[in-house]
């Protein structure tokens, strides 16, 4: 798979993303399906999505004991999606038990990646709640090897990461990053944003842009700008 951009469908009805794919009639987008929706609608809902013919990014995070997280992810194996995740703070341990349970079903396994640091733990969160003492940067660095070292695909990190993340892991370990808005938009929540532009040249393999798309007016045109400046 080359780059692509990856819709973020934070929904929690299947009704309203119905009506926000449902607009999408030529080119279906590569989506992402969280824990909201598929706690809301269950497995259904990855079918259904997938049989409209998108490729989907199932992020579940899984975090657990090897054993529980290898046979989770052999359940979800037989959803065929092509993505999926984990904490790489489940330890190496548990990352080889994750890719292990999914290469259960017969067929192409999905890629799997690992969430390093969530990008709502700032640096003094890190260190005085979770006593972990290196600088935040350095520690989505050494997770980031970890997961390599595990045999994953890639990272979850900031377009801004990505040039590193890929200069330690190699360039073909897949950065997928999130916290992506147009030059003109609203950037919300998120702390540090790119543009696609700036995230392609920055070298990410794949952004997941959420409210930049399903908010705007006309998400499938909002849709389309953001592969222009992305994939070119
Ligand atoms: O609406 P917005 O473009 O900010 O959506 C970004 C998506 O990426 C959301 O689904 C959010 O949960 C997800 N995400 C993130 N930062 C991370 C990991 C995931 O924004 N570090």
């Amino acid at each position: 798979m080359g780059r692509d951009v990856i819709v973020a469908c934070d929904f929690s009805r299947k009704e309203e993303v119905m009506r926000f794919l449902e607009q999408f009639r030529e080119k279906k987008p590569f989506v992402k399906i969280g824990m909201e929706l598929f706690y809301a609608e269950g497995p259904d809902i990855v079918r259904t999505i997938k049989s409209m013919g998108h490729k989907i990014f199932l992020d579940l995070k899984l975090h657990d004991i090897p054993n529980t997280v290898k046979k989770s992810m052999a359940v979800l194996s037989h959803l065929q999606v092509d993505m999926c995740n984990v904490h790489a703070a489940g330890t190496k341990a548990m990352m080889q038990a994750a890719m292990e349970g999914l290469k259960t079903a017969e067929k192409e396994r999905p890629l799997l990646i690992a969430v390093t640091q969530l990008t709502s733990t700032s640096e003094a969160m890190m260190q005085q709640e979770l006593l972990i003492g290196h600088p935040i940067n350095e520690t989505v660095m050494h997770y980031a090897k970890n997961t390599m070292e595990s045999g994953l695909d890639g990272v979850v990190c900031s377009p801004l990461e990505a040039g590193i993340v890929h200069e330690v892991c190699g360039a073909g370990f897949l950065t997928i990053t999130p916290g992506v808005r147009f030059a003109d938009g609203d950037v919300g929540d998120q702390q540090r944003v790119t543009t696609p532009a700036r995230a392609k040249e920055f070298g990410s393999d794949y952004i997941v842009v959420g409210r930049p798309i399903t908010q705007a007016k006309d998400p499938v045109a909002a849709y389309l700008r953001c592969v222009e400046e992305f994939v070119g």
